[in-house]
C-alpha cells in the first residue's frame, strides 16, 4: 500500500469512527423522527436506510468518484421502482425518478431547498438557496438584475475580450492543454470581471480563484473537520475565501459612501445599496462563485470532449462558427446577433448538458408530510432527484448514450421536466443565459483558432465530486488553425 492509500485508509477509518461519534443527534433523529411512519395510512417509499448513521452516503460518494453513480441509482430503481427511500448525509431521503417527479420536486409548496451540511458550512447558511418566500424573491431579484437577458447581452464584448486574452495567454504557442483547469480559470475570470468588478490585476481575484478550486471539491463531502479529511481542507479554503470577500465588501462600501461607485456597477455594490447584511452578502458571493464557474467550465470542457469524439457534430459546429468568423473584421468582438446564429453549437451544448449535467442531483426537504406516487414522504425527509435518471430515459431520449445535438433542434419535442440541467420552477437557475453566452463565446474562439485531439493516454473518462471532472483534466494536443 502506498503512502497515499495508507493516508486515505486512515482518513476513511477516522472519518467513520468520528462520524459515529459526532452523529449521535442524527442517529436520534433517524430512530425517532420517523415515528409518524407507523401511524400514517400511506406507506413510506420502499427501500432501505442502509448502514446505521452513515446510511448510503459513503457508498454513493464512492460511486460518484468512480463515475458509477448512475448505475448505483439504476440498481435502486430496478429494485424498488421510481420512488424509493435511502439515507444520505444523515437524512432519511425519498429518491424520485422521472419528469413527473421532477415537476413535483421543483414546484411542490410542501418542499423547500436544501444544501448538504458540508455546503452550508463552507459556502454559508443564508445564501439565495437557503432563504424562502419574500426573502428569496428579494435576494434572487438582486442577482437577476445582473443575469437577465438584457444584462447578459451587454457582457458579450467583455466575455469576448476575456476569452481571447485567456487563449492568447494559455493556449497560443502550447502543444497541449488540460481543458478543465483552463476553463475553470477562464470562467472564474469572466465571472469576476463581469459580475463582481474584480479586474485582471486584482490580487483578490487570484487568491479567490485558488481557494475556490479547493472549496468546490468538498461540497458533497462528509462534514468531518479532522486532519486529512477532504472537508477540513475545503473548510480552510472557505475561511480564507470568506476573509477575502469580506475585504472586498469593505472596499466597496467605502467607495459607495464616498460617491465613487453606483449600485449598477457590480453585484456586491448592488447588494450593499439594498441594505443586505455583510454576512449575507458574503454567503451569496460565495454561493455565486461556486454556482457560476465550475458549472460552465464543465459544460465547455465536456462539449469539446464530445466534439472530439463526434466528427459530424464537430464539422457542423466548425462550419457554423467559420461562417460567423468570416463576417468579422480581424479582432472584432462577437455581438449578440452573432450568438443568435449559433443554433447548432447551442444544440450541441444542450446535448452535452443532457449527457454530462454539471449538477448531478438537487435536494429538497419536506416541510410537512406530503404524498407522492402513492407514498408518504414524512415531514423532515430529504427529497432527491438525479438529473441523469431523466436525461437517460429511453422514452424521452431514444438511444440515450448517443451524442446527437439534433435532439435539441426542436426543443418543444421534449416533454416538460424531461430536460432539467438548470433545475426548474421558482428555483430554476437564473444564470442559464449567462452560461449560454459564455459557452458560445468560448467555443467560437476555440474552434476557429485551434484543432485538437485527446492527448495520448487521456481516455476522456471522468469522475464526480459531485461536479464532473475528466481524467487528466481532459488533456488535449492542440495546433493552431492558420
Ligand atoms: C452550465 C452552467 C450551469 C448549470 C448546469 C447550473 C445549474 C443549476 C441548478 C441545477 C440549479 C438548482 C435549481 C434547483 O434547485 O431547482 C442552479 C441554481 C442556481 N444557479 Fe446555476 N447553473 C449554471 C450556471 C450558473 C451561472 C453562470 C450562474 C450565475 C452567474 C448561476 C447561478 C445560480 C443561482 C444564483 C442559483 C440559485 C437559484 C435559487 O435558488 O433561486 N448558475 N443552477
Amino acid at each position: 500500500m502506498d503512502v497515499d492509500s495508507t493516508t486515505m485508509t486512515m482518513a476513511a477509518a477516522l472519518a467513520i469512527v468520528a462520524a459515529l461519534l459526532v452523529s449521535l443527534p442524527v442517529l436520534y433523529r433517524l430512530l425517532f423522527a420517523g415515528a409518524g411512519d407507523k401511524t400514517s395510512k400511506k406507506a413510506v417509499p420502499p427501500g432501505s436506510f442502509g448502514l446505521p448513521v452513515v446510511g448510503h452516503t459513503l457508498s454513493l460518494l464512492g460511486a460518484l468518484r468512480s463515475n458509477t453513480a448512475e448505475d448505483w441509482l439504476r440498481r435502486r430503481v430496478a429494485a424498488y421502482g421510481p420512488v424509493s427511500r435511502l439515507s444520505l448525509f444523515g437524512y432519511r431521503t425519498a429518491f424520485l425518478v422521472g419528469p413527473a417527479a421532477n415537476k413535483f420536486l421543483f414546484t411542490s409548496p410542501a418542499l423547500t431547498t436544501m444544501n448538504t451540511e458540508a455546503f452550508r458550512r463552507m459556502v454559508g447558511r443564508r445564501t439565495v438557496r437557503d432563504v424562502v418566500g419574500d426573502e428569496h424573491a428579494r435576494v434572487r431579484a438582486m442577482m437577476v438584475q445582473f443575469l437577465r437577458l438584457d444584462a447578459v447581452k451587454r457582457y458579450v464584448a467583455g466575455m469576448d475580450a476575456e476569452v481571447r486574452r485567456h487563449l492568447d495567454a494559455h493556449w497560443r504557442g502550447r502543444g497541449a492543454v488540460a481543458v478543465m483547469p483552463s476553463m475553470k480559470s477562464l470562467t472564474f475570470d469572466v465571472m469576476s470581471t463581469v459580475l463582481f468588478g474584480l479586474g485582471r490585476d486584482s490580487a483578490v481575484r487570484r487568491e479567490l480563484s485558488a481557494e475556490f478550486q479547493q472549496l468546490v471539491q468538498g461540497i458533497w463531502s462528509v462534514p468531518l473537520n479532522l486532519p486529512f479529511t477532504r472537508f477540513s481542507r475545503c473548510l480552510a479554503a472557505s475561511r480564507r475565501g470568506r476573509r477575502a470577500v469580506a475585504a472586498v465588501i469593505e472596499e466597496r462600501r467605502a467607495k459607495l459612501e464616498r460617491g465613487e461607485s453606483s449600485p449598477a456597477d457590480d453585484i456586491i455594490t448592488h447588494m450593499l445599496s439594498k441594505g443586505l447584511a455583510d454576512e449575507q452578502i458574503t454567503d451569496n458571493v460565495m454561493f455565486l462563485m461556486v454556482a457560476a464557474h465550475d458549472t460552465s467550465a464543465a459544460l465547455i470542457t465536456f462539449l469539446l470532449r464530445h466534439l472530439d469524439a463526434n466528427k459530424d457534430a464537430y464539422a457542423k459546429v466548425l462550419h457554423e462558427q467559420e461562417e460567423i468568423a468570416r463576417c468579422k473584421a480581424a479582432g472584432e468582438a462577437l455581438s449578440w446577433e452573432d450568438l443568435c446564429k449559433m443554433r447548432y453549437t447551442w444544440a450541441a451544448a444542450m446535448e452535452t448538458l443532457r449527457l454530462v449535467p454539471p449538477a448531478f442531483s438537487m435536494l429538497r426537504r419536506a416541510l410537512t408530510d406530503v404524498e407522492y406516487g402513492g407514498y408518504l414522504i414524512p415531514k423532515g425527509w430529504q427529497v432527491m432527484y438525479a438529473t441523469n435518471m431523466t436525461h437517460w430515459d429511453l422514452a424521452i431520449f431514444p438511444d440515450p448514450g448517443r451524442f446527437d445535438p439534433a435532439r435539441f433542434e426542436d426543443p418543444s419535442a421534449i416533454p416538460p421536466y424531461g430536460f432539467v440541467p438548470f433545475g426548474g420552477g421558482a428555483r430554476i437557475c437564473p444564470g442559464n443565459e449567462f452560461s449560454k453566452v459564455e459557452t458560445l463565446v468560448a467555443v467560437h474562439h476555440i474552434v476557429t483558432r485551434f484543432r485538437w485531439k485527446l492527448a495520448a493516454g487521456c481516455d476522456g473518462s471522468f469522475s464526480r465530486s459531485p461536479m464532473p471532472y475528466p481524467s487528466q483534466g481532459l488533456l488535449i494536443d492542440i495546433e493552431p488553425i492558420q
